[in-house]
């Protein structure tokens, strides 16, 4: 058994959250040991954005955000944004595009970007210990200790980079609810988020539209996302229902605008259309809006179709207002397996905003998605993790 020199800091996980605060603490000439069970530095960050990384976004505002307390991520966000990120980016020559909706992505690779956090480690500061597990750790009056193997590693503090639950097969575990609670920390409870949901049994007739795609509102409440849905062999995908999914909880219902281009109060349109011309057929006049393979399923289940002339007022009526508020209720969603965040994690209420510290006990660090912030569909998540990681690289 050895026991190496002490570090400053222990930083476990080495995804987006964990490089940056050991770049910014290694930077400030601190000593960062990152240990990581898998074998490879940043593996969400390579499968992210298709291979391209959605590294941040241009509309970043705390309130596209999640968390029990909406308030918490403010000052991180704010101390390291969007337009600091891009300058680091474009410091290392790395070419970027925005997509749509202030989104961005690398032009190349997102190898790019992980290639660019590893630089920004200093060679003779930071050290990383790749495909290492934790067998032990311990906490005393010296700080940490942490024995991987036959070594045991110390520092002063300790920084819990280790994500949520999203994508097991990736290297997600729950250590970081299982460090909060052994520090007495409080953890709201991790539900996958962004995550496609699934329909009932009562909804199979959907099945046949696998792989159909539309422009949707998709609502729960107040929030409303404008962007397109999938049809898939469990569900719906896209999008508009990922970003819905974030704030759907079980037994309650979703709607979705399947006329988005209609202006508001525009239920009159399969009237108007009646009136205009008797003897066209339903299917043709809603094929303009929705796609006709979907229309044909719509209408099988209203139970109308044929000529419009033939076909009720009040039919058509509650027709539109059925499309413009196509309420489902999922039975569930597709889970961790292919939920691209976790939401909930540990709680902010025990954790200062400015370090991400535990307030308790000040050598004890959180950052990132283990935390209970979790952003929009977007590159806000990965902004959550450059902000939170900075933050806490600054205090170390
Ligand atoms: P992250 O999960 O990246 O890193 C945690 C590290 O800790 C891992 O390396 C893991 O191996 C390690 N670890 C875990 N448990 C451990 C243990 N017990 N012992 C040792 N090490 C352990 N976001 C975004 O903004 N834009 C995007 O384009 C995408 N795209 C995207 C695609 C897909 C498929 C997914 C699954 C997710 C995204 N995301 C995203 C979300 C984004 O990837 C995510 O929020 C961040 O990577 C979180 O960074 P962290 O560093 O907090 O955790």
């Amino acid at each position: 058994m050895s026991s190496n020199a002490p570090f400053d800091a222990i930083v476990i996980g080495a995804g987006g959250a964990g490089l940056m605060c050991a770049g910014v603490a290694g930077q400030r000439g601190r000593r960062v040991l990152i240990i990581d069970h898998n074998d490879a530095p940043g593996r969400k960050i390579l499968i992210s954005g298709g291979g391209r990384c959605n590294f941040t976004n241009l509309e970043v505002r705390p309130e596209r955000f999640i968390s029990a307390n909406p308030h918490f991520a403010k000052s991180a966000l704010r101390r390291f944004d969007a337009a600091q990120f891009l300058a680091l980016v474009e410091r290392h020559h790395i070419a970027w595009h925005e997509k749509t909706l202030g989104q961005l992505f690398c032009d190349g690779s997102a190898r790019q970007i992980v290639r660019m956090l590893l630089d920004e480690c200093p060679a003779d500061r930071v050290t990383l210990a790749m495909g290492a597990s934790i067998d032990e750790l311990e906490h005393g009056g010296d700080g940490f200790r942490i024995r991987v193997g036959d070594t045991w590693h110390r520092a002063p503090a300790l920084v819990v980079a280790s994500g949520g639950l999203s994508i097991p097969k990736i290297g997600a575990s729950s250590l970081a609810y299982r460090l909060a609670e052994r520090f007495g920390i409080a953890v709201v409870t991790p539900r996958p988020g962004l995550v496609p949901l699934v329909l009932p049994e009562s909804d199979a007739d959907f099945r046949g539209l696998t792989g159909l795609s539309l422009e949707v509102i998709a609502r729960s409440g107040d929030v409303r996302f404008r962007e397109a849905a999938l049809f898939t062999h469990r569900g719906l995908s896209g999008p508009a229902i990922l970003q819905i999914s974030s704030y759907w909880r079980e037994g309650e219902s979703l709607s979705l605008d399947l006329l988005p281009g209609c202006a508001e109060g525009r239920d009159e349109f399969l009237l108007s259309g009646k009136q205009i011309a008797p003897r066209r057929t339903l299917i043709n006049l809603l094929g303009e809006s929705v796609p006709s393979r979907l229309a044909t399923v719509l209408l099988e289940r209203a139970g109308v179709g044929g000529a419009l002339g033939d076909i009720r007022d009040r039919d058509l009526r509650r027709l539109a207002q059925n499309l413009r508020d196509w309420r489902f209720e999922p039975v569930g969603s597709a889970g961790f397996d292919k939920a691209e965040v976790t939401i909930g994690g540990v709680d902010t209420a025990a954790l200062s905003s400015k370090t991400m510290a535990s307030t308790a006990l000040p050598g004890l660090y959180f950052i990132g998605e283990a935390v209970d912030v979790t952003g929009w569909l977007g590159g806000y998540n990965f902004q959550w993790a450059w902000s939170s990681g900075w933050a806490a690289g600054q205090a170390l």
